[in-house]
């Protein structure tokens, strides 16, 4: 097992401490969160736990399924007691970039549902700067390109490099998300000011959700070799 996916695994299993009897659980999408949903399984349907969880994304869906953990539609959502996720970026303020895994939209629909989010992840998610990762923004396909090249404007006004490409799949044909959309990553290298940035996305028609999570995240848990490293917001 490579280094990060062992620092993945150590984390997933440290934040089963998080979990109480009865809850209900935002399940987020990727790697880290496929570990977390194994352990958590385990205590399901090894230990007893009665918890319920609300799937980020089909993939999550499927895994939590095979792993005996209790599912409530996403229209029956009620307000989750708890979302575990993990990041592509965090800073040293729980600023993220998410949406590596194109689940952005609902993991922060179901992040925002809840009265705590905490991210997990291995070390090389943390960065001085939010940036190097490309940064999707989730669109409406209805004139997907006139809202690319409005993001296009939008970046250029913030003095950020405006290249944006359409996300693709293996076949090249365009990725579309689960919920029908379609992903640009913004190669933005360096956000200066995320919070701006942020703004100035949420304000453009067809914009439907973009990667940074600002302000929504509680506690951070960061895997590294000597042990697991705890952030956690200010009050
Ligand atoms: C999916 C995400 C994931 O949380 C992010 O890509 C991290 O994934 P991994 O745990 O596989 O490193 O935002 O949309």
């Amino acid at each position: 097992m490579s280094e990060a996916l062992s620092l993945k695994k150590k984390v997933a299993a440290h934040s089963m401490d998080l979990v109480e009897e009865g809850m209900v659980l935002g399940l987020g999408t990727g790697t880290t969160m496929r570990w977390f949903i194994e352990y958590l399984g385990e205590k399901v349907t090894k230990g007893g736990m009665k918890v319920q969880g609300v799937a980020t994304s089909e993939g999550t869906a499927h895994l939590a399924e095979q792993a005996g953990i209790p599912l409530i539609a996403p229209e029956d959502m009620p307000s989750l007691d708890l979302a575990v996720d993990g990041t592509d970026e965090i800073d040293s303020d729980l600023r993220l970039i998410k949406g590596g895994g194109g689940a952005l939209l609902r993991e922060k629909i179901v992040a925002n549902a809840a009265l705590s989010f905490v991210v997990i992840a291995d070390e090389s998610k943390l960065v001085d700067r939010l940036g190097r990762f490309p940064l999707p923004v989730e669109v409406d396909r209805f004139c997907a390109v006139a809202t690319a090249r409005a993001i296009q404007i939008c970046l250029k006004e913030l003095n950020l490099p405006d290249k944006v490409a359409l996300r693709k799949r293996e076949d090249n044909r365009p990725y579309i998300t689960d919920g029908g959309n379609h992903i640009y990553d913004c190669y933005v290298n360096e956000i200066t000011s995320p919070a701006s940035l942020a703004v100035s996305l949420d304000a453009i028609p067809g914009v439907l959700g973009h990667g940074l999570f600002i302000g929504m995240v509680a506690k951070a848990m960061i895997a590294n070799a000597e042990g697991i490293h705890i952030m956690e917001a200010q009050q």
